[in-house]
């Protein structure tokens, strides 16, 4: 079989097979072909001949490693791209892990594992296959996942891995921390958008949605992680998310006591839900959700929550005005206006100021962290043209921001000292300094 000559002859087969994973990782569904076809000159178009002494073939564990050019993969492992090193890396798959883990352990071989030299042994059978199917150096992916699927050697693609993750999900014979490590599986497929919208569309979204009303918070936590990242950036999946009652679930969860750490993967997962969503947050306030918020809020003493839980606020409070000073529209069209519409029937103002939100966000400035003051300094900006009246006669407010502006600015004159310009400890003196302008007006 003729194919393509890579950056190495011996290399070739396997590249495209990454090829395709890879593909699938990033998302794109452009040509396979392209992305692996390197060099130009039509005499490097050489035939290949699979030399067994060119691949090695690594034998995946529990653990990932890194794939080096040039090696091979029985069928069945899992192959991921590391997209902070760039590199792959290989483990069993599922199945395997199931296989391996139980009582097969010590007494018998991997059995959905292809051996090394049943792999070079396919890998020889390449080349009979279809001697003059490789034409073009174009081939469609379709093409290429024919030929692979013939061999037995077809890497699953993401489509695969989440329909088998979500049998096993889903099927009884699953113990325990087999569903809690498939559910992080899952986390780490759907950040991509196509991933995401394909667990939707294969009932997944519902089985996360039942797992959050788990009374094991471990599901809890790790259910809302899935659903926090699924539907980040991803508007189908948030609309989907949405109609399958997430948003309901998930204030069900926050409102009863739970561990902190599922309280902050839940508070992600409202977030991600809410974000550039007006439905969202229309929904989010009918249902009480700012009122869940500020039990919370009240509930935690560390400040952790109070951070994240202040930050969303701001963030919902500057996406709206963003919108109406029409800030994201380059173009003032009819879907500007339908955003504006949809923004104006979130009647955000008006809630936080009767769930008492005026009063509350100032309590966080009494933290110690930097970052966690200026998070609710910004806040309370931007809750100014609602909360003026509040803040001027909450004499602890007044009291925070005097003795917090001669802090910083006794900070600043320290770093002027050292020779440092710009920093951040003057930032957060110019939001005191603004807010007290407000209030003096
Ligand atoms: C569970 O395992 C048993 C025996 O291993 C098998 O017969 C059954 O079909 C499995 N059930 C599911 C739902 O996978
Ligand atoms: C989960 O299993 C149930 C029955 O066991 C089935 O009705 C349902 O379709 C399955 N869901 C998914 C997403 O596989
Ligand atoms: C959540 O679980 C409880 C029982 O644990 C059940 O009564 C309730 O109907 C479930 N809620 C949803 C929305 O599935």
């Amino acid at each position: 079989m003729k194919l393509m000559s890579c950056s190495a002859a011996g290399a070739a087969v396997l590249l495209l097979l990454h090829c395709c994973q890879i593909a699938s990782i990033l998302g794109q569904k452009s040509d396979c072909a392209l992305t692996v076809v390197e060099g130009g000159g039509a005499d490097e178009e050489a035939e290949l001949t699979v030399d067994e002494g060119d691949f090695e073939v690594v034998q995946p564990t529990e653990d990932w490693q890194t794939l080096k050019a040039g090696q091979a993969v029985p069928a069945g492992s899992h192959v991921r791209l590391n997209l902070q090193t760039g590199q792959r890396e290989v483990r069993l798959g599922e199945e395997q892990l199931k296989y391996w883990t139980q009582e097969h352990r010590e007494t018998e071989e991997i059995r959905s594992t292809i051996s090394p030299d049943e792999l070079k042994r396919a890998m020889k059978k390449m080349e009979d296959l279809s001697p003059d199917t490789v034409t073009s150096r174009y081939r469609p992916l379709e093409e290429l996942k024919r030929d692979f699927a013939q061999l037995d050697l077809l890497v699953e693609t993401d489509v695969q891995i989440m329909k088998r993750l979500l049998d096993q999900f889903n099927s009884s014979n699953s113990t325990t921390e087999q569903r809690l490590s498939i559910l992080l599986e899952l986390e780490y497929l759907v950040h991509q958008v196509d991933n995401a919208q394909n667990l939707c569309s294969m009932g997944g979204l519902q089985l996360i949605v039942d797992s959050l009303n788990s009374t094991d918070f471990r599901f809890q936590e790790s259910s809302a992680f899935v659903l926090g990242s699924a539907v980040s950036s991803n508007p189908q999946v948030q609309v989907k998310a949405v109609e399958s009652g997430a948003l309901q679930m998930l204030l069900t969860v926050l409102a009863t006591a739970q561990p902190l750490r599922v309280q902050k993967k839940v508070l992600f997962a409202v977030a991600s839900l809410l974000r550039n969503f007006p439905y969202a947050q229309r929904h989010f306030l009918s249902h009480g959700g700012l009122q869940v918020l500020s039990e919370l809020f009240r509930a935690d003493g560390g400040g952790v929550l109070r951070t994240r839980i202040v930050t969303m606020l701001y963030d919902m409070i500057s996406e709206k005005e963003l919108i109406s000073q029409g800030g994201l529209d380059l173009v003032l069209d009819a879907s500007h206006e339908e955003r504006v519409r949809q923004y104006s029937k979130v009647s955000l103002q008006g809630e936080l100021l009767d769930k008492g939100w005026c009063n509350l966000v100032p309590q966080l400035l009494e933290s110690t962290e930097h970052d966690y003051r200026e998070k609710a300094l910004r806040a309370l900006l931007a809750m100014a043209p609602m909360c003026l009246d509040h803040y001027r006669s909450d004499r602890s407010l007044l009291g925070s921001l005097l003795s917090l502006r001669d802090q910083y600015q006794e900070m600043v004159q320290s770093e002027m000292i050292v020779g440092e310009e710009n920093s951040y400890f003057a930032e957060i003196v110019e939001l005191i300094n603004a807010l007290q302008v407000k209030m003096m007006r």
